[in-house]
């Protein structure tokens, strides 16, 4: 087996300690062992989490190689996603409905499959942010993996409206259909946001971020009070962010919160204790300038 980064265990040699791991390529950049290892030393839990560089295609065989070692749990990054979706004989319904798995457990045959980013998000915005998301108008950019796993969650917070803008249009409509059954969701291009706004809630679940890229959004898109909230982490003010705030938006965040919170959640159902996220937050902030 590859392994990248931290491969730190909790100090006591005599305890034997639960055996966990993320896996992605790459897998250098990851935060994730400092999450983990952070909220065990808080909550008393002795686990050891390593990272995992498999190649594509390889993820089946890596997976194996962790449970045969006693391997109890697994993080999933990019680009494993659809492969931990496939590993899994169990799936949540997020996990479904995203057709993505970002946490795995493992318990003899059985891998159970979680997905954990839209949960991680709505407590980064509901909790840490405190911006109520029930009764809002809330817009979300984008029609990919990262909306299809926000979707669910944010549909049980029950906003007064929820709008799904893309650039391709015919995705947020295909998104919007298979989701109706759990409620209302409009779908939209980004020419008609001029007549649809204003919002309380405007996030980018886009990858444009990522590139730098920016999204054409009017001004009056960003309700007074608005809280403009990116997916993306670590990257300062992107070009959303700053178009949030030249509208005259005052709340802005980015994905540091979800990238915690879903981390949380993950370490909540391996070990049945909750840690306290906000250290590690902090932590892990970059300034938003
Ligand atoms: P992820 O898993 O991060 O959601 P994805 O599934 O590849 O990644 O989806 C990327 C999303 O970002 C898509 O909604 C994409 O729009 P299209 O469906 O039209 O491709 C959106 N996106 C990426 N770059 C964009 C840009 N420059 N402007 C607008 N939307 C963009």
């Amino acid at each position: 087996m590859v392994y990248a980064g931290s491969t730190a265990s909790l100090p006591g040699a005599s305890i034997v300690t639960d055996l966990y791991a993320v896996i992605g390529n790459p897998i250098g950049h990851t935060k994730s062992p400092l999450i983990h290892l952070t909220f065990a030393r808080e909550t008393g839990q002795h686990i050891e989490y390593i990272a995992i560089e498999a190649p594509i295609g390889g993820f089946n065989a890596r997976v194996d190689e962790l449970r045969l070692r006693g391997g109890l749990g697994l993080n999933i990054t990019a680009p494993f996603k659809l492969d931990a979706f496939a590993y899994a004989t169990e799936l949540s319904e997020d996990a479904k409905l995203a057709g993505a798995v970002n946490c795995l457990g493992f318990e003899g045959d059985r891998v159970t499959g979680q997905n954990y980013d839209g949960v991680g998000l709505v407590n980064d915005i509901v909790c840490n942010l405190r911006c109520p998301i029930e009764g809002k108008r809330v817009l979300m950019l984008g029609a990919g993996g990262a909306v299809r796993g926000a979707l669910l969650p944010f549909l049980a917070e029950r906003p007064e409206q929820l709008v799904l803008v893309n650039r391709t249009v015919d995705k947020a409509r295909s998104l919007a259909g298979e989701i109706a059954a759990h409620g209302a969701v409009q779908a939209a291009g980004y020419d008609a946001l001029q007549q649809l706004g204003p919002f309380d809630l405007v996030l980018n679940a886009t990858s444009a971020s990522v590139h730098g890229e920016g999204l054409p959004i009017p001004a009056a898109s960003f309700a007074s009070g608005c809280l403009a909230y990116d997916l993306a982490y670590g990257k300062g003010l992107t070009p959303f962010l700053r178009l949030a705030r030249e509208a005259g938006v005052r709340q802005v965040a980015d994905g540091v919160g979800m990238l915690v919170e879903q981390a949380a959640e993950a370490f909540a159902w391996w070990r049945g204790v909750r840690p306290d996220t906000r250290a590690v937050i902090e932590r892990l902030t970059v300034p938003l300038t």
